[in-house]
């Protein structure tokens, strides 16, 4: 990616990756992405804020030489995961003076991960200032967003926050500022689920920490920046909170038609109902759009066959997914079907432990369902419908 100028003496100097189609070799990337690094020349001194992924490491070195880039005082590693840090023992090695600059626990990842040497380490406090001169970066811990050591890096001159995955989206473009509010919302939430989901009390607890800054800038490390910081503030706070929506997903499979009725069926009586419901087929749906969904729903119902003696091992994948992403959902329920028995619904039962929800009675037809399967789909749906008016929902 070009040089591009995000205001006087600050670049955002990183790379775009429009091929990489999956991240952590699990999260689909339908439209790549950006390792976004940021050169700040604040006079006396010389900072970069976090490198890049080492696929585009040729960029981040093009970018400083095109910058006339001698000296880097401060590389400033906002989290230690390697598609920000990665190309940090390269630029220590082409800029031998810089020190970089972190915390002790990404200092000890660093380490880890990277074999970085302990000497090349600047250790800051939570909200320690670093003078560049005529500007003035402060550090603010954030753990949790989304490993243990992430922080973000503030500065107050400019009144620019440098949030690296913070407030990121995965979304490859050109563009250095947003420019389609609607596009990036979506995609910020699909980064949101995919990847903060898990920390969602962690992350409203740095919320607040940050509602002592005035921020007039957002500059991500993934994605484009915001010139309207309220935009993406908001959207975290709403998909932070505890308000649930008035909806209900189906992941489901189905082998021989049964569960597909099923899905069906229940699909029809609970719009009927009032209620929003949408059913993912998982043999085609993408794990993102599945996780989006699961940020604001109330109700989660997993349908699956039995196979063998157990659920569809897609719906295995959907139930572990959903135990590690542990969306606010208040309700989950399993139907599905079955020909000779199994133990489908203990198998899900198990899977889902960490969730904080209430387990609404499950429902499994044998064989293609008939006239009873169908009453015991509408009392569910009833169940369903009773909660989501309890909660003001409806
Ligand atoms: Fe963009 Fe957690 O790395």
């Amino acid at each position: 990616m070009a040089v591009r100028k995000l205001k006087k003496d600050i670049y955002s100097v990183g790379g775009i990756d429009w091929d990489r189609r999956l991240f952590d070799e699990l999260i689909p990337l339908p439209e790549g992405t950006t390792y976004n690094s940021y050169l700040i020349n604040g006079g006396k001194k010389t900072a970069l804020i976090d490198t890049v992924d080492p696929r585009t490491e040729e960029e981040l070195i093009v970018n400083l030489n095109k910058l006339k880039i001698k000296k880097i005082d401060y590389l400033i590693s906002n989290h230690a995961e390697q598609d920000h840090s990665g190309t940090i023992p390269v630029i220590i090695d082409l800029y031998p003076e810089a020190k970089v600059v972190t915390n002790e626990k990404c200092k000890n990842m660093l380490i880890d991960l990277l074999h970085i040497p302990d000497k090349k380490f600047k250790v800051i406090r939570d909200k320690e200032k670093l003078s560049l001169g005529n500007k003035t970066l402060e550090f603010i811990i954030t753990p949790w967003v989304h490993w243990p050591e992430t922080m973000v890096t503030y500065l107050k001159e400019d009144k620019i926050l440098f949030s690296c995955d913070f407030f990121g989206s995965h979304y490859a473009s050109s563009d250095l500022f947003i420019e389609k509010e609607e596009i990036e919302l979506m995609n910020a939430k699909r980064y949101y689920a995919e990847i903060m989901m898990p920390f969602r009390s962690q992350i409203k607890r740095n919320l607040k920490k940050l509602e002592d800054y005035e921020i007039n800038i957002i500059a991500p490390s993934h994605g484009a920046v915001y010139q309207n910081p309220e935009l993406i503030i908001n959207a975290y706070k709403k998909w932070t909170g505890d308000d649930v929506t008035n909806e209900v997903i189906i992941p489901y499979v189905s082998m021989h038609g049964s569960t597909k009725k099923m899905v069906d069926y229940l699909y029809n009586v609970l719009v009927e109902r009032g209620i929003k419901t949408t059913p993912f087929n998982l043999l085609e749906t993408d794990t993102g759009s599945l996780a989006i969904s699961l940020v604001n729903t109330a109700t989660v119902i997993l349908a699956t066959p039995t196979i063998l003696t157990g659920p569809h091992p897609n719906v295995v994948y959907a139930a572990v997914l959903l135990n590690a992403l542990r969306p606010k959902t208040k309700y989950i329920s399993i139907i599905g079907s079955y020909g000779w028995g199994g133990k489908t619904i203990e198998v899900l039962k198990s899977l889902i432990s960490n969730l904080k929800v209430e387990l609404i009675e499950p429902y499994l037809s044998k064989g293609y369902p008939n006239k009873k399967d169908f009453k015991a789909l509408d009392k569910l749906a009833d169940e369903i419908l009773k909660r989501h008016k309890k909660l003001d929902l409806i």
